[in-house]
């Protein structure tokens, strides 16, 4: 078990079978053993620096139906909004004097926010805010909608392939989604210069360990600069409801894995994780991971942005969210910087 950390950590990598042995024979002193290393691994890069990134949820609706998610189509529990750009604005303005330096601009696949809605409301970010790093997530775009996103100014872009296993993936998609066209995607935003975040679920319904040794293998092949992961927890209006939440320890041990594969990566410690343990994202910067993404969206529609039940932080401002962050930062040794928080080494 030792042996293989020890091998990951001189190689980055193992074989499949590998990463299934330690992922179903991992314990409390072998993870003890993984995490030591990580944050070993962060120190070096980032010291005890925790970089944030302002999440701005600009609209829940989505085309889309993924088994999983709470604001999927056929939701009709959800009340639907859109931010106008000037509240997307003023969320910019409240999260920059709160000392952010990079936004995420978060939605459902919209196609109310047209490309010359995006290229507008990114351009006026970029004016604004001329050192911070702007952030897009919302969903597969075809390679020249991504490319004009990014000359109007955007610097990154998440989007988790949710498994790299095709049957898995059909498992947890209507067909109109393909696990290709998603891999697409990331291979397109690679080639026009964005830096690209994907991820995973843990413990998401019908996943095997073998799916998790794909999702990490794919993740060696694709190198992103970001990975998210957190646990999968049931949205209770989605067919996915009755199934049970994934596995803390299981997270924490792939933040592990993760940051020994990348060793400078950027890697969340999600809201997920903050979910399912109010002390699980503490326990993600002790496994690895070195950026935190609270949550920017105006008070009023952060519970309708509910892609899994009993989301934290939906009725909290976001100044009081900055300091209870602050804090739980500092109660592990770390610190919360104004920085952008790129990639080190990355060149646009
Ligand atoms: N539980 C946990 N994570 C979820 N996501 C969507 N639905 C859920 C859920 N029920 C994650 C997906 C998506 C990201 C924005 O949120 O991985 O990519
Ligand atoms: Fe939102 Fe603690 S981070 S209340």
């Amino acid at each position: 078990m030792k042996n293989l950390i020890d091998k990951l950590y001189k190689t980055q990598t193992l074989e499949k079978d590998e990463f299934i042995y330690l992922l179903e024979n991992y314990n409390k002193e072998t993870s003890e053993y993984l995490f030591s290393l990580a944050r070993a691994l962060s120190g070096k890069y980032f010291g005890n620096e925790v970089y944030t990134r302002g999440l701005i949820e600009f609209t829940n609706y989505c085309k889309n139906d993924c088994y999983y998610c709470g604001i999927r189509r056929s939701n009709k529990n959800v009340n639907r909004y859109r931010l106008t750009k000037e509240e997307i604005l003023s969320c910019c303005e409240t999260g920059y004097e709160l000392g952010f330096r990079t936004f995420v601009l978060q939605g459902g696949e919209d196609g109310a926010f047209t490309d010359k809605a995006m290229v507008d409301i990114v351009k006026s970010i970029r004016e604004g805010y001329p050192d911070c790093a702007i952030t897009l997530s919302f969903g597969e775009k075809s390679y020249d909608q991504y490319l004009k996103y990014y000359e109007a100014g955007a610097n990154r872009y998440l989007l988790r392939h949710e498994t790299a296993d095709e049957a898995h993936y059909s498992a947890l998609h209507p067909d109109s989604l393909s696990l290709e066209n998603r891999k697409e995607c990331l291979r397109n935003l690679k080639k026009i210069g964005y830096q690209v975040g994907t991820g995973f679920m843990v413990g998401s319904p019908y996943q095997t360990t073998k799916c998790l040794a794909e999702d990490l293998l794919f993740i060696k092949e694709l190198s992103p600069q970001m990975v998210g992961i957190g646990p999968f927890i049931p949205h209770k209006d989605t067919p996915f409801g009755s199934f049970p939440a994934g596995s803390k320890d299981l997270t924490l041990f792939l933040i592990g894995i993760l940051r020994l594969m990348i060793p400078n990566g950027l890697l969340p410690s999600t809201t997920a994780l903050g979910t399912i343990d109010p002390k699980g994202r503490e326990a993600g910067i002790l496994a690895g991971a070195n950026v935190l993404m609270p949550n920017l969206s105006p008070i009023g529609v952060r519970k309708k942005y509910e892609l899994y039940d009993n989301k934290i932080c939906t009725g909290e401002e976001a100044a009081e969210c900055n300091v209870c962050l602050r804090n739980r930062v500092a109660s592990v040794g770390y610190n919360i910087v104004e920085k952008r928080g790129d990639f080190i080494g990355f060149e646009e």
